[in-house]
């Protein structure tokens, strides 16, 4: 029991990456290990495999199985947060930088997929900013004033092409772009065996350390690898325990896939100013018809349980009667100031970062692809301060003590009694918390009758899990891991799986 719910099914997932890579089953070395095969991992690779460095990538799961697959893959140049508040957050010369290294990125991607003959579906597109009617008509003069100081090119206009849309004032930003991450990162992936880069799927980090002769890689099989040094591109980063998780929260964001003829539809990114946002954005299905991808209704990791009114309320917001195709959730890390976290890990040499998407992961991990390569040659890059892991915004200071309060409030989760009161009473298909004394135990009786039982204190830094029912697993609120009900990690940071409880009759044996 170790995949999240089939019913969760993005729309990218019948395209398999590397479908030929097999488990690491021996100890070995290289110059550099990746671990992480996402779209940072393997966009990292790529470029220091073009500089003549032999590199091995690992992952816990299938080859870009991770957030990537779970995306909805707009390539923004632009911050699709706000302008202003990035702005308003980072001052003039950060927010330029920002700004060109998001269209390096996007530019990077479009000359790969060239270079490499890569059928992704890649194509620029307009973004059209749409104002909501809870929001003030300011906030699109904001993003337009913001827009001109950074140096974004943004048009005014009226009236989008989507039902009950019809007369809404929007802003236009012209060269942004989209592709298929997947079809984008089976291509990848073949230059990248071709050139020499070795993939381990199902090959789960469980230590990093680093000395003065390079860095030592532990398997969770006991394998080991040596290299001069290490990427950590696992979406939350699995070797710090504090510093960065600090300055990032998890959220779960929501995703549709309805079927609709092609053309219906103007192919452009939409996306309205409510918080949360709400977007819509189209790709190719099957018989020639679109895929129109509906998505939002974002919430922090944990502090809900509730994806049936989510996906209800994107189907309500969309108000198109199409045949829904696809649904799925995943999660994003979001940091105080919109920017990754990307670089040279603080009090180390050989170790490099990359972390903190903030919904704009796909262009996140290819910018960390343009900054680490040169840090690890020793070279200076002109965005790497833009990404400074160990910056720490000033001026975000109440974001930022709000983003943590979750790993506050979430000690009183301890305290309080359990959502059941006894196993007994779970359904089937049901997952609850039930406190035993001292102990809170995560149960979860399968859909046939098995009944498993695990500790719900996260193995990564000891937060209390919730209950995702649409994933069927625990999501931990505090820095974004998942477990399956039988306690197998499905996404870090944690290493560990959830310490058994031992039920009925082991419990009698043991005692
Ligand atoms: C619904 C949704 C919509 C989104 N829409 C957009 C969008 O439109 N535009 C955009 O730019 N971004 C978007 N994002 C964000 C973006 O998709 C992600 O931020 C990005 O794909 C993350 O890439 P990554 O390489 O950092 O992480 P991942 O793709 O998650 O890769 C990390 C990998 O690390 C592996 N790993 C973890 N722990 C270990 C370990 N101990 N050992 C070995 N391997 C390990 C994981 O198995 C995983 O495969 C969206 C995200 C979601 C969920
Ligand atoms: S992910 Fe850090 S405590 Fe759970």
């Amino acid at each position: 029991m170790n995949a999240m719910r089939e019913e969760s099914r993005s729309v990218w997932m019948d395209v398999e990456v590397a479908p030929d890579a097999a488990p690491l089953t021996e100890d070995t070395k290289t110059d550099v290990v990746v671990v992480g095969s996402g779209i940072a991992g393997l966009s990292i690779a790529y470029e220091l495999v073009l500089r003549g460095q032999s590199v091995l990538v690992l992952d816990r799961g299938p080859i870009a199985g991770g957030m990537t697959s779970r995306t909805t893959a707009h390539l923004a140049p632009i911050c699709d947060d706000s302008l202003a508040e990035l702005l308003s957050m980072r001052g003039k010369e950060l927010a330029q930088g920002f700004q060109a290294s998001q269209s390096a990125a996007v530019d990077r991607i479009e000359t790969i997929q060239q270079e490499l003959g890569i059928d992704c579906e890649f194509r620029r597109l307009d973004a059209l900013l749409f104002l909501d009617p809870k929001s003030k008509p300011s906030v699109l003069d904001d993003e337009v004033e913001a827009a001109g100081e950074i140096g974004v090119a943004v048009e005014r206009g009226e009236g989008l092409p989507l039902r009950t849309l019809e007369d809404r004032p929007y802003l236009r930003y012209p060269e942004q772009a989209t592709f298929h991450p997947l079809k984008y990162l089976r291509g990848l992936a073949e230059a990248l065996q071709e050139k020499g880069a070795r993939f381990h799927p199902f090959s789960a980090v469980a230590k990093i350390s680093e000395d003065k002769t390079g860095v030592h890689i532990a398997l969770e099989t006991g394998h080991t690898v040596d290299a001069s040094f290490v990427v950590v591109a696992t979406n939350s980063p699995i070797h710090d325990l504090f510093a960065l998780h600090t300055k990032q929260a998890p959220y779960r964001t929501y995703a549709m896939g309805f079927e609709i003829e092609r053309v219906a539809l103007a192919d452009a990114l939409y996306w309205d100013t409510e918080d949360p946002y709400h977007y819509v954005r189209l790709t190719s299905g099957s018989d020639g018809k679109d895929v129109l991808i509906v998505g939002g209704e974002d919430h922090k990791t944990g502090e809900a349980n509730d994806a049936h009114v989510r996906f209800a309320a994107l189907t309500s917001w969309i108000k198109t009667l199409v045949p829904e195709l696809y649904r799925w959730s995943g999660q994003v890390m979001d940091t105080l100031d919109y920017g990754a976290f990307i670089g040279r890990e603080a009090h180390r040499n050989r170790t490099f970062v990359t972390t903190g998407d903030s919904g704009q992961g796909i262009t996140h991990g290819v910018v960390a692809s343009l900054i680490i390569p040169d840090l690890i040659e020793g070279k200076e890059n002109k965005f790497a301060t833009v990404y400074e892991p160990a910056r720490k915004p000033t001026k975000a200071a109440m974001t930022f003590v709000s983003e943590n309060s979750t790993a506050i409030t979430n000690l009183a989760k301890y305290l309080a009694p359990g959502e059941l009161a006894s196993v007994e009473e779970l359904e089937p298909g049901q997952g609850a918390i039930i406190r035993d004394g001292l102990t809170k135990i995560a149960a979860y009786r399968a859909e046939d009758g098995t009944l498993y039982q695990r500790s719900a204190v996260c193995t990564h830094l000891g937060c209390h899990l919730q209950w995702n029912a649409f994933e069927t697993c625990w999501d931990c609120p505090c820095h974004g891991s998942h477990f399956a009900p039988d306690g197998t990690v499905l996404n870090g940071p944690a290493i560990a799986p959830l310490a058994e409880i031992p039920t009925g009759s082991d419990a009698e044996a043991e005692a």
